[in-house]
């Protein structure tokens, strides 16, 4: 008798940024991911041992393998549904992204069949303003809102801030750096908070606070408005609640079903 596979997913592609930070791409074995919204996020699934084998008679039986399930940023636009785009960052002491590390292309996983979420451009009014703020891995629903959107019509401009340790830490890159050259609608500011001198780093140094001081912002064609500019948080719990602290005297409110406001965030952590 044959037991259903727990496993209803393949990881087709990893691309490495460095030692703690990847791109992993995962097939659906049903050939689409469901449709979703770009800011959504899937949770996928590993074993929790990694010597638990992901293919064979081991694999089989989901009530003995022990599943591990962590929530991931879909990065990658609805329209290439036959894969998601997961970005993603190694936790040391973490539970999860170091058996997530071990994978290989062809081996085999959990992927949700539902996206979910809430962190979506859905309740925001078309002509409005946007800054996008991450730290970290926390860019990611930034990057599927800005693939899906390829021209400038849902906003009137966006920004994207984002805030990481050390240069070669800005995945995605050359992607924003690129649209910024090319759409008049968009911005691109990276800030990097522990440059070394052999990065001769030459963008903004600090943490994201320092790209939403109002001059910075006004140069870039965005005023910090809660009736023109709606702000995105994503990533450390610590940055959104310093950045809300920031906003609320400007008269941002959290979004919210019952009452809508210019301020969402996503909490990584
Ligand atoms: C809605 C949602 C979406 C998420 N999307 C992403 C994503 O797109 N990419 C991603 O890398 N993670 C994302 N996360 C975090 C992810 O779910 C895991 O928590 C993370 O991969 C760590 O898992 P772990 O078991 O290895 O570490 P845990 O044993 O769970 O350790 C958690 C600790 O790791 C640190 N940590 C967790 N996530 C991160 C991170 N992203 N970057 C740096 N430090 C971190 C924090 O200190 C946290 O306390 C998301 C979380 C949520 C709730
Ligand atoms: N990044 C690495 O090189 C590295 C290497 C090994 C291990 N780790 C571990 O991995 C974990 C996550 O590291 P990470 O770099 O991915 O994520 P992170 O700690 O969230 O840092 C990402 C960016 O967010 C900034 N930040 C932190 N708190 C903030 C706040 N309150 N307001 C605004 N910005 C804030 C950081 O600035 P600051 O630098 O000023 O904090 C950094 O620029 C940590 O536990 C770390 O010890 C990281």
């Amino acid at each position: 008798m044959t037991t259903p596979d727990p496993w209803n997913a393949v990881l087709v592609a990893r691309e490495d940024l460095g030692p703690r930070l990847a791109v992993f791409r995962v097939r659906p074995d049903t050939g689409a991911v469901a449709d979703f919204e770009p800011g959504q996020f899937v949770q996928i699934g590993l074993p929790m041992d990694a010597s638990t084998p992901l293919q064979g008679p081991g694999a089989a039986r989901p009530g003995r393998v022990r599943m591990h399930k962590r929530s991931y940023s879909i990065a990658s636009a609805p329209v290439s549904r036959a894969e998601v785009e997961l970005y993603v960052a190694r936790v040391d002491s973490g539970r999860f992204t170091p058996i997530l590390w071990a994978m290989r292309p062809g081996d085999r996983l959990w992927l949700d069949p539902e996206p979910k979420g809430f962190f979506t451009l859905a309740r925001v009014p078309a002509e409005r303003d946007l800054v996008l703020v991450a730290t970290g891995t926390g860019l990611a629903p930034y990057v599927s809102m800005l693939r899906h959107h390829a021209g400038s019509e849902r906003w009137r401009r966006a920004v994207v801030i984002h805030g990481v340790r050390r240069p070669d830490e800005l995945g995605y890159r050359a992607e924003l750096a690129a649209r910024a050259a090319r759409d008049p609608h968009f911005a691109y500011v990276p800030v990097v908070s522990r440059p070394e001198p052999a990065d001769a780093w030459k963008g903004l140094t600090g943490r994201v606070q320092v790209a939403l001081e109002p001059d910075r912002l006004r140069a870039l064609g965005v005023e910090l408005d809660p009736a023109r500019t709606h702000v995105f948080l994503c990533g450390n719990p610590e940055m959104i609640r310093d950045v809300r602290a920031l906003l609320e005297p400007l008269g941002y409110r959290p979004d919210a079903l019952e009452t809508p406001g210019s301020l969402h965030f996503e909490k990584y952590w």
